[in-house]
């Protein structure tokens, strides 16, 4: 076991735990933040992804021991005093989340994107977001949405 010290969405966390276990598990099972999800465990679809330090990182791939003393952002942690963060409600209202499984890591790589790029175009969408798959919305759909947040 190994003790690490990180913050997650702003609040500071302590956890024993085998240090290889995945952040991905550590953020459900022992900190009981469910909203990253697995889809497939290998660092290919982007559904479990949250932000480590400001980058976008697919919690699968990254052992607990390398987050000793990092910030962890998930979509639990972009919420505004309760409310869904604007890029939350483009979805909502753009129809950008179906079965809802790539939609956390969806939002939060345009998260990433719409800091880095405020106002992108399209092109720039599809390839900010090109490490998130998704099987159910056709992508327009989210793309909608975040031409909707960027606007
Ligand atoms: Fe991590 Fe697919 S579950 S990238
Ligand atoms: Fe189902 Fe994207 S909404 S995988």
């Amino acid at each position: 076991m190994t003790r690490v010290a990180l913050t997650v969405n702003d609040e500071k966390r302590i956890v024993e735990t085998p240090p290889m276990k995945r952040l991905l598990d550590v953020l459900r099972e022992d900190l009981h933040l469910t909203g990253a999800k697995e889809g497939c465990g290998e660092g290919e679809c982007g559904a479990c992804a949250v932000l480590m330090n400001g980058d976008l990182v697919n919690s699968c791939l990254v052992p607990i021991l390398q987050t000793q003393g990092a910030e962890i952002i998930t979509i639990e942690g972009i919420a505004i005093d309760k409310k869904l963060h604007p890029i939350q409600q483009c979805f909502l209202e753009q129809g950008g989340a179906q079965c809802g499984i790539c939609t956390p890591g969806m939002i939060l790589a345009t998260y990433h994107l719409l800091e880095n790029i405020p106002q992108p175009t399209l092109l720039q969408i599809q390839e900010g977001l090109n490490g998130n798959l998704c099987r159910c919305t056709g992508y327009m759909r989210i793309f909608n949405s975040v031409l909707a947040a960027a606007a």
